[in-house]
């Protein structure tokens, strides 16, 4: 993480509804929408992790009874289709292996054999297998239809191009500590005027409180009323974090996320290591692997934190104890991480 995120975080606390703080808001918000690649207004940091930025997502844009059609190939798309299903919404899961994409005919099939949808719901980087879904051909699809098209950003905004308004993304999540570099605690988010239309008709109301959009947007609009204390010090990082990707310049910052993750699979695959991911559709930013030559995964990865400090992910799901998951996100994509991390890895897997 930059020295400098760190330096914001630590600057004297004011209070949430201290004219500079607002401004600083409204600053996150323009920044966020440069990210995003959007013009939609109501674009804001939720208050919480990117689980926070699912609920928020989904609770504004699902009503009980709602079909809602979810994409699943890995924890996360598991997660969204539990979390849809809790807002009482009857959901219709296209499954996919884990590693694999979630092919975007079946997306369609799902939404033409329900043609009620309200929602159709996918993982852009799915962080469990290193997938780097396709979302061109479903948003495309979308465009001619009620159906409001959501994704999750939480490991792609900042490391490749998310792209919200070229896409027809309606609703937009992610979070702070991944590609854009800044602690966990904030989950930025964006809704288009589809979403918020469906949003302001809605029969029953969003059933969160706290990630009520509708209640949101009086603290966010010109009323500047109260609704909840917003963490000020993440603020401020986030605020630093994304001057950061301002001024590398999003261009730059995805062809060095790109850079770098390939070189790392590419020696990986030097060594005997099996990418997991689906080719054509890997993550520069997650790398996952299995070892060379089937040993097994743990002891070498305790090894890796112990002895060099360099934490490796495991496996989730039907994946763990199979695989090492390596992030390469934000200012950790360097070739300067992939060279130490190359050196110790043939120290652990070479004694
Ligand atoms: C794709 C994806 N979605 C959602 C989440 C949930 O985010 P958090 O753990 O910050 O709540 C994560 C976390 O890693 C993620 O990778």
């Amino acid at each position: 993480m930059a020295d400098r995120v760190l330096e914001a975080m630590s600057r004297p606390t004011v209070g949430h509804l201290d004219p500079q703080f607002l401004s600083l808001m409204d600053s996150v918000a323009e920044k966020l929408r440069y990210v995003f690649g959007t013009a939609n207004r109501m674009t804001f940091p939720v208050s919480g992790t990117g689980s926070a930025g699912m609920e928020a997502a989904l609770a504004n844009v699902v009503a009980p009874g709602d079909t809602v059609v979810v994409g699943v190939n890995g924890v996360f798309g598991t997660r969204m289709a539990e979390m849809s299903r809790r807002m009482g919404a009857t959901v219709v899961t296209v499954e996919a292996p884990w590693g694999e994409i979630v092919p975007p005919e079946r997306m369609m099939e799902a939404l033409e054999a329900n043609p009620g949808a309200r929602v159709a719901a996918l993982v852009h980087a799915e962080t469990s297998t290193g997938i780097h879904q396709p979302l061109d051909e479903l948003g495309a699809f979308l465009r001619e239809e009620e159906t409001l098209f959501l994704v999750d950003a939480v490991t792609s905004l900042g490391g490749v191009p998310v792209d919200v308004d070229r896409r027809g993304i309606d609703v937009c999540y992610s979070g702070s500590q991944k590609c854009l570099g800044v602690p966990p605690g904030l989950a930025p988010i964006t809704f288009s005027q589809a979403a918020l239309d469906r949003i302001e008709k809605r029969e029953s109301p969003c059933q969160s409180w706290y990630l009520d959009v509708g209640l949101i947007a009086g603290y966010l609009g010109s009323e500047r009323r109260y609704h909840h204390t917003a963490p000020i010090n993440l603020v401020y990082a986030l605020h630093e974090g994304l001057t950061v990707v301002e001024e590398e310049g999003l261009e730059a910052r995805f062809a060095r996320h790109r850079e770098v993750g390939e070189r790392l699979q590419s020696e990986f695959l030097v060594r005997g290591f099996r990418l997991f991911a689906q080719e054509g559709y890997r993550l520069p930013q997650l790398t996952s692997a299995e070892l060379p030559g089937g040993r097994e995964e743990g002891p070498p990865r305790k090894r890796l934190l112990e002895e060099f400090h360099i934490e490796v992910g495991g496996g989730l799901g039907p994946a763990t104890g199979k695989i090492w998951r390596i992030g390469l996100m934000g200012a950790g994509a360097t070739h300067e991480t992939v060279d130490r991390l190359l050196s110790a890895v043939d120290q652990v897997l070479g004694s």
